[in-house]
Protein backbone atom coordinates (compact mmCIF):
# COMPACT_ATOMS: atom_id res chain seq x y z
CA UNK A 1 0.00 0.00 0.00
CA UNK A 2 1.03 3.63 -1.00
CA UNK A 3 1.83 6.15 1.72
CA UNK A 4 -1.05 7.85 2.59
CA UNK A 5 -1.98 11.74 1.44
CA UNK A 6 -4.54 12.50 4.46
CA UNK A 7 -2.73 12.45 7.57
CA UNK A 8 -3.83 14.05 11.14
CA UNK A 9 -1.90 14.42 14.08
CA UNK A 10 -2.59 14.66 17.82
CA UNK A 11 0.62 16.79 18.92
CA UNK A 12 1.16 15.85 22.18
CA UNK A 13 3.97 16.45 24.98
CA UNK A 14 4.74 19.71 24.55
CA UNK A 15 4.42 20.39 28.64
CA UNK A 16 6.30 16.98 29.32
CA UNK A 17 9.42 17.75 26.95
CA UNK A 18 9.73 21.25 28.47
CA UNK A 19 9.33 20.33 32.30
CA UNK A 20 11.95 17.20 31.67
CA UNK A 21 14.45 19.80 30.35
CA UNK A 22 13.55 22.28 33.81
CA UNK A 23 11.53 24.55 31.53
CA UNK A 24 8.08 26.13 31.69
CA UNK A 25 5.40 24.44 29.98
CA UNK A 26 5.08 27.09 27.64
CA UNK A 27 8.57 26.55 26.25
CA UNK A 28 7.48 23.18 24.97
CA UNK A 29 4.88 24.97 23.19
CA UNK A 30 7.42 27.72 22.06
CA UNK A 31 9.25 24.93 20.65
CA UNK A 32 6.20 23.03 19.04
CA UNK A 33 5.41 25.55 16.78
CA UNK A 34 8.68 25.38 15.24
CA UNK A 35 7.94 21.63 14.60
CA UNK A 36 4.49 22.69 13.33
CA UNK A 37 6.28 24.91 10.80
CA UNK A 38 9.28 21.80 9.59
CA UNK A 39 6.32 19.28 9.36
CA UNK A 40 4.09 21.10 7.18
CA UNK A 41 6.79 22.51 5.05
CA UNK A 42 8.00 18.26 4.40
CA UNK A 43 4.30 17.28 3.47
CA UNK A 44 4.58 17.81 -0.23
CA UNK A 45 7.75 16.09 -0.36
CA UNK A 46 6.03 13.27 1.69
CA UNK A 47 3.04 12.89 -0.66
CA UNK A 48 0.72 14.75 2.40
CA UNK A 49 -1.71 16.39 0.65
CA UNK A 50 -3.88 17.07 3.86
CA UNK A 51 -2.99 17.90 7.33
CA UNK A 52 -5.22 17.86 9.90
CA UNK A 53 -3.49 19.47 13.18
CA UNK A 54 -5.00 19.36 16.70
CA UNK A 55 -3.54 22.35 18.06
CA UNK A 56 -6.52 23.03 20.87
CA UNK A 57 -9.54 21.08 21.80
CA UNK A 58 -12.56 22.08 23.61
CA UNK A 59 -11.19 20.50 26.92
CA UNK A 60 -7.76 22.36 27.09
CA UNK A 61 -9.84 25.48 28.53
CA UNK A 62 -9.54 23.65 31.78
CA UNK A 63 -5.70 24.57 31.74
CA UNK A 64 -4.25 27.42 34.14
CA UNK A 65 -5.55 30.47 32.76
CA UNK A 66 -1.58 31.20 31.93
CA UNK A 67 -1.46 28.48 29.98
CA UNK A 68 -4.12 29.17 27.99
CA UNK A 69 -3.38 32.67 26.99
CA UNK A 70 0.42 31.93 26.41
CA UNK A 71 -1.18 29.63 23.97
CA UNK A 72 -3.65 32.20 22.46
CA UNK A 73 -0.77 34.09 21.99
CA UNK A 74 1.47 31.69 20.17
CA UNK A 75 -1.80 31.13 17.75
CA UNK A 76 -1.76 34.55 17.06
CA UNK A 77 2.09 35.04 16.59
CA UNK A 78 1.85 32.16 13.85
CA UNK A 79 -0.59 33.48 11.98
CA UNK A 80 1.04 36.32 11.98
CA UNK A 81 4.66 35.11 11.13
CA UNK A 82 3.47 31.85 8.84
CA UNK A 83 0.93 33.18 6.80
CA UNK A 84 2.96 34.92 3.76
CA UNK A 85 5.16 31.83 3.51
CA UNK A 86 2.08 29.41 3.67
CA UNK A 87 0.52 31.62 0.95
CA UNK A 88 3.72 31.26 -1.00
CA UNK A 89 4.06 27.54 -0.83
CA UNK A 90 0.94 27.17 -1.81
CA UNK A 91 -0.79 25.77 1.58
CA UNK A 92 -4.44 26.16 1.80
CA UNK A 93 -5.44 26.80 5.71
CA UNK A 94 -8.70 25.74 7.15
CA UNK A 95 -9.77 26.16 10.77
CA UNK A 96 -12.30 23.34 12.32
CA UNK A 97 -13.69 24.05 15.79
CA UNK A 98 -15.91 25.96 17.57
CA UNK A 99 -15.20 30.11 16.98
CA UNK A 100 -17.40 31.89 19.13
CA UNK A 101 -15.01 31.59 21.79
CA UNK A 102 -11.96 32.71 20.71
CA UNK A 103 -11.31 35.96 20.74
CA UNK A 104 -12.59 38.65 17.99
CA UNK A 105 -9.32 39.49 16.76
CA UNK A 106 -8.03 35.79 16.70
CA UNK A 107 -10.96 35.08 14.94
CA UNK A 108 -10.51 37.92 12.28
CA UNK A 109 -6.89 36.25 11.78
CA UNK A 110 -7.97 32.82 11.50
CA UNK A 111 -10.47 34.39 8.71
CA UNK A 112 -8.05 36.28 6.98
CA UNK A 113 -5.42 32.94 6.36
CA UNK A 114 -8.35 31.26 5.05
CA UNK A 115 -9.48 33.87 2.48
CA UNK A 116 -5.89 35.02 1.45
CA UNK A 117 -4.77 31.12 1.34
CA UNK A 118 -8.08 29.44 -0.56
CA UNK A 119 -6.97 29.19 -4.07
CA UNK A 120 -3.63 27.12 -2.62
CA UNK A 121 -3.84 23.43 -3.51
CA UNK A 122 -0.50 21.88 -2.84
CA UNK A 123 -1.33 21.44 0.64
CA UNK A 124 -4.03 21.19 2.95
CA UNK A 125 -3.64 22.34 6.25
CA UNK A 126 -6.39 21.56 8.48
CA UNK A 127 -5.95 23.40 11.95
CA UNK A 128 -8.45 22.00 14.56
CA UNK A 129 -8.67 24.88 17.11
CA UNK A 130 -11.48 24.56 19.68
CA UNK A 131 -11.90 21.60 18.40
CA UNK A 132 -13.84 18.91 20.38
CA UNK A 133 -15.14 15.73 17.93
CA UNK A 134 -18.46 15.79 20.22
CA UNK A 135 -18.99 19.67 19.84
CA UNK A 136 -18.46 18.93 16.26
CA UNK A 137 -21.20 16.13 16.22
CA UNK A 138 -23.41 18.34 18.05
CA UNK A 139 -23.17 21.58 15.63
CA UNK A 140 -23.80 19.30 12.95
CA UNK A 141 -27.06 17.87 14.61
CA UNK A 142 -28.76 21.05 15.58
CA UNK A 143 -27.99 22.31 11.67
CA UNK A 144 -29.71 19.33 10.57
CA UNK A 145 -32.20 19.11 13.04
CA UNK A 146 -33.25 23.57 12.22
CA UNK A 147 -33.38 22.14 8.08
CA UNK A 148 -36.20 18.98 9.23
CA UNK A 149 -37.68 21.69 11.68
CA UNK A 150 -38.13 23.80 8.87
CA UNK A 151 -39.40 21.56 6.32
CA UNK A 152 -36.30 21.60 4.48
CA UNK A 153 -35.34 17.99 4.72
CA UNK A 154 -37.44 14.59 5.98
CA UNK A 155 -35.80 13.03 8.70
CA UNK A 156 -35.32 10.11 6.08
CA UNK A 157 -32.99 12.66 4.28
CA UNK A 158 -30.50 12.19 6.72
CA UNK A 159 -27.86 10.21 5.50
CA UNK A 160 -24.06 9.53 6.43
CA UNK A 161 -22.70 11.57 3.70
CA UNK A 162 -25.12 14.58 4.26
CA UNK A 163 -24.31 14.67 8.07
CA UNK A 164 -20.65 14.61 6.88
CA UNK A 165 -21.51 17.56 5.11
CA UNK A 166 -22.73 19.61 8.23
CA UNK A 167 -19.65 18.92 10.50
CA UNK A 168 -16.47 21.41 10.18
CA UNK A 169 -13.85 19.18 7.91
CA UNK A 170 -14.22 19.59 4.07
CA UNK A 171 -11.32 17.41 3.20
CA UNK A 172 -11.23 13.77 2.87
CA UNK A 173 -11.14 11.59 5.70
CA UNK A 174 -7.70 11.00 7.58
CA UNK A 175 -6.08 7.12 6.36
CA UNK A 176 -3.78 7.69 9.28
CA UNK A 177 -3.76 9.85 12.59
CA UNK A 178 -0.73 10.01 14.82
CA UNK A 179 -0.12 11.01 18.62
CA UNK A 180 2.83 11.66 19.60
CA UNK A 181 4.47 11.59 23.97
CA UNK A 182 3.24 8.23 23.97
CA UNK A 183 -0.11 8.29 24.96
CA UNK A 184 -2.87 5.81 23.72
CA UNK A 185 -5.81 8.07 23.25
CA UNK A 186 -7.77 9.86 20.88
CA UNK A 187 -8.72 13.01 23.33
CA UNK A 188 -12.24 13.80 21.17
CA UNK A 189 -10.32 14.34 17.90
CA UNK A 190 -12.31 13.55 14.98
CA UNK A 191 -14.24 10.63 16.03
CA UNK A 192 -16.18 10.49 13.12
CA UNK A 193 -13.70 11.01 10.40
CA UNK A 194 -11.17 8.60 12.15
CA UNK A 195 -13.53 5.96 12.61
CA UNK A 196 -11.61 3.33 9.72
CA UNK A 197 -8.27 5.48 10.08
CA UNK A 198 -5.05 3.67 11.36
CA UNK A 199 -3.29 4.86 14.24
CA UNK A 200 0.49 5.03 14.76
CA UNK A 201 1.31 6.09 18.46
CA UNK A 202 4.88 6.74 18.74
CA UNK A 203 7.01 8.12 22.19
CA UNK A 204 8.56 10.98 21.55
CA UNK A 205 7.14 14.40 22.65
CA UNK A 206 5.94 16.99 19.88
CA UNK A 207 8.81 19.12 20.10
CA UNK A 208 11.04 16.14 19.13
CA UNK A 209 9.27 14.85 16.23
CA UNK A 210 11.03 15.47 13.01
CA UNK A 211 9.85 15.41 9.59
CA UNK A 212 12.54 12.37 9.15
CA UNK A 213 10.24 10.56 11.74
CA UNK A 214 7.25 11.51 10.01
CA UNK A 215 8.40 10.02 6.99
CA UNK A 216 9.32 6.24 8.67
CA UNK A 217 5.79 6.40 10.34
CA UNK A 218 4.31 7.03 6.51
CA UNK A 219 6.39 4.07 4.96
CA UNK A 220 5.37 1.91 7.87
CA UNK A 221 1.71 2.66 7.08
CA UNK A 222 2.23 0.90 3.63
CA UNK A 223 2.53 -2.42 4.84
CA UNK A 224 -0.55 -1.84 7.16
CA UNK A 225 -3.84 -3.92 5.69
CA UNK A 226 -6.80 -2.01 6.04
CA UNK A 227 -10.01 -4.54 5.94
CA UNK A 228 -12.79 -1.95 6.32
CA UNK A 229 -15.03 -4.66 7.57
CA UNK A 230 -14.18 -7.26 4.70
CA UNK A 231 -11.92 -9.81 3.44
CA UNK A 232 -8.73 -9.75 1.83
CA UNK A 233 -8.74 -11.45 -1.10
CA UNK A 234 -5.91 -13.63 -0.20
CA UNK A 235 -7.90 -14.90 2.89
CA UNK A 236 -10.75 -16.03 1.04
CA UNK A 237 -12.47 -12.96 0.30
CA UNK A 238 -13.72 -11.41 -2.93
CA UNK A 239 -11.09 -11.16 -5.62
C1 LIG B 1 0.10 19.39 23.50
O1 LIG B 1 1.01 19.30 24.51
C2 LIG B 1 -0.30 20.82 23.17
C3 LIG B 1 -1.66 21.19 23.58
C4 LIG B 1 -2.54 20.41 24.13
C5 LIG B 1 -2.05 22.55 23.33
P1 LIG B 1 0.56 19.27 26.03
O2 LIG B 1 0.51 20.67 26.56
O3 LIG B 1 -0.70 18.49 26.20
O4 LIG B 1 1.77 18.51 26.70
P2 LIG B 1 1.68 17.43 27.86
O5 LIG B 1 0.77 16.36 27.40
O6 LIG B 1 1.15 18.15 29.06
O7 LIG B 1 3.08 16.99 28.03
C1 LIG C 1 -4.99 16.58 23.07
O1 LIG C 1 -3.97 16.59 24.01
C2 LIG C 1 -5.22 17.97 22.54
C3 LIG C 1 -4.16 18.50 21.70
C4 LIG C 1 -3.05 17.91 21.36
C5 LIG C 1 -4.41 19.83 21.22
P1 LIG C 1 -4.26 16.73 25.56
O2 LIG C 1 -2.94 16.75 26.23
O3 LIG C 1 -5.15 17.88 25.83
O4 LIG C 1 -5.07 15.40 25.88
P2 LIG C 1 -5.24 14.60 27.24
O5 LIG C 1 -5.77 15.57 28.25
O6 LIG C 1 -3.89 14.09 27.63
O7 LIG C 1 -6.17 13.50 26.91
MG1 LIG D 1 -1.06 16.53 26.56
Amino acid sequence: MARPTNVAIIMDGNGRWAVRRGLPRVAGHKKGVQRVREIVRACPDLGVETLTLYAFSTENWKRPVIEVAALMRLFRIYIRMEAAELERNGVCVRFIGERSALEPDIRAMMAGLEERTKDNDLLTLQVALNYGGRDEIVRAARKIAAQVAAGEIAPGDVTEARFAEALDTRCPDPELVIRTSGEHRTSNFLPWQAAYSEYAFVPECWPDFTPDQFGAILDEFGTRERRFGGVEASQGGPA
